[in-house]
């Protein structure tokens, strides 16, 4: 796919049923509205796509809203819903739905969390910290990337509580060592090491856009291809990231290393999810990166249930890749998993409106779950089941 507005690919496709529906083609002007000038007035999370990209300069847009190769597995991600449906029972009592979700001791207001996304300077002046805030006012989980443009224990204080930490680990184990001493310290109670992004990766779209964009990049960057100068979670640690030398014994040694609990993020498979239960990982994040590691991975949401099967109950599962809608979490939340991440939504809403525009897009998809989860006869999280869906064959 050539560089394109790929945020925008549900609003054209809806358009362009619009387009071929007489019945409904009134309709198509009021997809024509203004540009949002508040949070307030966005009715779905994808209605901040198109804001956050006229407030991002081209190579930041194209580093948020692509994938690898052709972007096949970042559109998968989406496509994957489609084929799944909902089996509403009726007739049971759903004036007070409970969102509430419990991870490790602690309980969440909903099961939607905050995704790892690195360098959120990149999106808005704020970054981490207005992400933090955010987190704290909606009481949602969030995971601070290693890459993150602000310290961890700024983003702490930003919070309240330390967040969640998602780990690329250093190339060098004392590298590690250093690292994992700074969360602990930083009290970060869980500490999630990314696994899908260890060979390396083609982010084709994104350099395309990076080549369209007429600033300077080494006003900021290390280099005209990009690199930030500032990583504040890396500081003194030498090498690089993501050792591709990395095997399963790695986790015994962080398991080893660390009394946080160890979740594994980036796992697609039933095989891999066995291994997780051997090696004693506390959680797993069913995840392709959404779509920026593999090309032609399958959706995550396809890729839940063996894993949920391979873990057999033992320890959570939890799923990001193309949520924006509350009926995709429903569904998730129906296949086994405990909770579902969000990345670029929550990121929209940032370029655009700051802290405000991360609040709306939780309350947002909130709203849509608690209202599924009404329509379904479903209204606490524990009566969604796999009899509350059905995959078609
Ligand atoms: C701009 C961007 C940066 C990301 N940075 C990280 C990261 O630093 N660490 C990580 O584990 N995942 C990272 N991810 C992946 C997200 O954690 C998450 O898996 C993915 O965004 C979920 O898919 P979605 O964007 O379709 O919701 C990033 C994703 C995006 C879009």
């Amino acid at each position: 796919m050539r560089p394109d507005d790929l945020a925008a690919l549900h609003r054209r496709q809806f358009l362009r049923f619009l387009a071929g529906s007489p019945l409904l083609a009134p309709l198509a002007s009021a997809q024509q509205l203004p540009p949002l000038a508040s949070p307030k007035d966005a009715f779905s999370v994808m209605d901040f796509a198109e804001p956050a990209r006229l407030a991002l300069p081209p190579a930041h847009w194209g580093y948020l809203a692509t994938g690898v190769d052709d972007n096949a597995t970042l559109e998968a991600n989406l496509a994957g819903f489609q084929r799944i449906q909902l089996r509403p029972r009726r007739l049971v009592d759903s004036s007070k739905p409970d969102l509430k979700t419990e991870l490790f001791g602690t309980v969440w207001d909903s099961p939607i969390f905050l995704c790892p996304v690195g360098h959120q300077k990149a999106f808005h002046p704020q970054g981490e910290l207005a992400v933090a805030r955010a987190a704290q006012k909606t009481a949602s989980l969030q995971v601070l990337s290693t890459v993150t443009a602000f310290p961890l224990e700024e983003v702490a204080k930003a919070r309240g509580t330390p967040p969640w930490f998602q780990l690329y680990m250093p190339t060098t184990w004392a590298g590690t060592e250093k690292l994992v001493r700074r969360v602990e310290a930083a009290g970060c109670p869980v500490l999630v090491w990314t696994v899908d992004v260890l060979a390396g990766r083609n982010a084709e779209t994104a350099e395309r856009f990076r080549l369209t964009d007429t600033r300077d990049c080494t006003l900021c960057h290390t280099s005209a291809r990009g690199g930030a100068r500032d990583l504040p979670m890396l500081d003194g640690i030498e090498g690089g990231i993501n050792p591709p030398s990395a095997t399963w014994e790695f986790v015994d040694r962080l398991k080893k290393l660390t009394a946080m609990k160890l979740v594994l993020k980036g796992i697609e498979t039933r095989e891999d999810a066995r291994l997780c239960r051997e090696h004693g990982v506390d959680a797993i994040v069913v995840s392709n990166h959404g779509g920026r590691a593999t090309e032609d991975s399958r959706p995550t949401i396809d890729s839940l249930p063996e894993v949920v099967d391979g873990v057999g109950g033992r320890i959570p599962v939890l799923v990001d890749g193309g949520f924006r809608r509350g009926t995709d979490v429903y569904k998730a939340l129906a296949s086994g998993a405990r909770a579902v991440g969000i990345g670029r939504p929550y990121i929209y809403g940032l370029a655009a409106f700051g802290q405000e525009g991360v609040e709306r897009v939780v309350e947002i998809l909130r709203a849509e779950l608690t209202l599924v989860m009404k329509q379904c006869g479903t209204p606490a999280i524990r009566q969604i089941t796999p009899n509350s869906i059905a995959r078609a064959r």
